[in-house]
């Protein structure tokens, strides 16, 4: 019996772990917009296990529109060559705290910036609520290249949140993508 509440008290605590990831405290919009790298990435779906090693790093630019909504502007290397995206974010009562509609997924999902320090690097969770096939976290950075304790404490992060080493990438940078000349 006792064991019992013990274990479950043990898959409570694994099941908050993941409902209780808070945004950056005295989140500015503003200071994070610009230019970043997704310098690291963890992500746990089987189906994208063989592609883990064809990631690499990929610039993105946040725009704050005045109607509220937040442009994200996506460079990616993909064998077609290097593609620009856009994604629209939009804000939520929470500052640090997004959502986003997949049209991959068909669904709704949460961005969550949980650390930033807006000079160097942020970490982003991307999540189904309580639904950790789809959950993600990125590491991004002002530089293709971040310092190895921003590196460190973003590994120690994706550990916590469950995902196995395998899944965490630290991917190399992708050559000219953007093409030199644009996206400056
Ligand atoms: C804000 O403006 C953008 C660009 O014009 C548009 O795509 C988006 O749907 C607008 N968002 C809202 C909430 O009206
Ligand atoms: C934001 O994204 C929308 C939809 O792709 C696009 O029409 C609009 O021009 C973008 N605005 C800015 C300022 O990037
Ligand atoms: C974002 O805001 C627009 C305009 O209010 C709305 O139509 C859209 O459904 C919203 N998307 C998400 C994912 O909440
Ligand atoms: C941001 O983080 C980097 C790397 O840890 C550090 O060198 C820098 O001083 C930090 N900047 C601020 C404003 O805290």
């Amino acid at each position: 019996m006792r064991t019992t509440a013990v274990s479950v008290a043990m898959v409570m605590c694994v099941m908050m772990i993941q409902a209780d990831v808070k945004p950056q405290k005295d989140f500015s919009l503003q200071k994070f917009a610009g230019k970043w790298y997704r310098v690291g990435f963890a992500y746990d779906s089987p189906g994208f296990a063989p592609y883990r090693d064809k990631v690499k790093v990929s610039m993105g630019i946040i725009t704050p529109l005045p109607n509220g909504t937040v442009n994200l502007t996506m460079w990616e290397l993909t064998p077609f060559g290097c593609v620009t995206q856009i994604y629209q974010y939009n804000k939520t009562s929470v500052p640090g705290h997004f959502t986003y509609f997949s049209t991959r997924h068909n669904m709704v999902k949460d961005i969550t910036v949980v650390d930033t320090n807006y000079t160097d690097y942020a970490v982003v969770l991307k999540h189904k609520v309580f639904n950790r096939e789809y959950t993600q976290v990125a590491l991004y950075g002002r530089s293709p290249r971040v310092r190895h304790d921003v590196i460190q404490k973003f590994k120690a992060f994706a550990l916590s949140q469950g995902f196995p080493r395998e899944a965490i990438l630290i991917p190399p940078p992708a050559e000219n993508c953007p093409l030199s000349g644009s996206g400056r």
